[in-house]
């Protein structure tokens, strides 16, 4: 078999679309600008790209975008000022304070101090709690980018053996809960998981988010697999590469996300659908 390859570009394109299109709609029947507040410490260069590129997905959306750059050696109370200062902002709907934050810094409670309203990446404990019990607003980025990449395909989840590489709190729990809410048999697969391949060879739908280059080859997964690909590993040449053996893989798979070009133009789709999402609670809009 020969996979399909997913257009996460064309995929992340509709999404915005239909995003862009309800904010239009909002603004031209209540007169509502939809703002998100990105916030940046420091100079790291893939940071400084990752917030280029919401920036541009705001642009796109109609949204506007404010952009608060902090110096390296911005103190944890200068950071909490400015983040409860955006808490009380009328103008901002969406708060998104790029991580990796600089080492001084302490994470944890900088996401804690955003008002889970304005949690715009769903890493607030009461959002991630929200997200356990199946009630939620904010969709985690980068899994709920996933979700959308697999409905592309037109599979139906229920049922299914999913398996997820990888259990961060950012991608493989979250993904492993939206794949528990659409009735997936799910199963999470770490460092310490005794036979990889044997767990892989499992699934019809195989998501790697582990962050190790090529780990998932072809022997690890049974014939027809839907394989989507959360790595974004950079090599040595400087080029992009996943964590699933892209040329062997497709040899087995059903469907399956290039790196560059998959799940990485979904999770500023759904970070731009979760500011909507934000600005329509906070102004009571169905
Ligand atoms: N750094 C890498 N990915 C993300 C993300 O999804 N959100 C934020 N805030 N920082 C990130």
């Amino acid at each position: 078999m020969s996979a399909k390859i997913i257009d996460g570009k064309s995929v992340s394109a509709a999404v915005k679309a239909k995003v862009a299109s309800e904010a239009s709609q909002i603004k031209e029947k209540l007169g509502i600008d939809i703002g998100l507040a990105v916030v940046i410490v420091g100079n790291d260069p893939a940071s400084r790209i990752y917030v280029n590129n919401k920036k541009k997905a705001c642009e796109l959306c109609g949204f506007k975008s404010f952009e608060f750059a902090m110096p390296e050696e911005t103190t944890q109370d200068q950071l909490l000022e400015l983040i409860d200062k955006l808490n009380g902002d009328k103008n901002v709907n969406g708060i998104l304070v790029q991580l990796p934050l600089p080492k001084h810094l302490d994470e944890k409670s900088v996401i804690n101090r955003i008002r889970p309203e304005k949690d715009v990446d769903a890493f607030h404990p009461v959002n991630v709690g929200k997200i356990m019990i199946g009630d939620y607003s904010f969709l985690p980025c980068t899994p709920a980018g996933v979700m959308e990449l697999i409905a592309s395909t037109g599979t139906d989840i229920s049922g299914k053996e999913c398996v997820v590489v990888g259990r961060s709190n950012i991608v493989g729990k979250p993904m492993a809960m939206l794949l528990l809410h659409k009735h997936g048999t799910v199963s999470i697969c770490h460092s310490r998981t005794k036979d990889l391949a044997e767990v892989c060879r499992r699934a019809d739908i195989l998501v790697a988010a582990v962050g190790k280059a090529r780990l998932i080859t072809e022997d690890m997964v049974k014939d027809g697999a839907v394989v989507i690909d959360v790595g974004m590993n950079r090599m040595e040449n400087g080029k992009l590469c996943g964590d699933v053996d892209f040329d062997g893989v497709s040899e087995k798979a059903s469907f399956i996300t290039p790196v560059p070009g998959g799940v990485g133009p979904m999770t500023i789709a759904m970070l731009m659908k979760n500011t909507l999402t934000a600005a329509k609670l906070q102004n009571s809009i169905d």
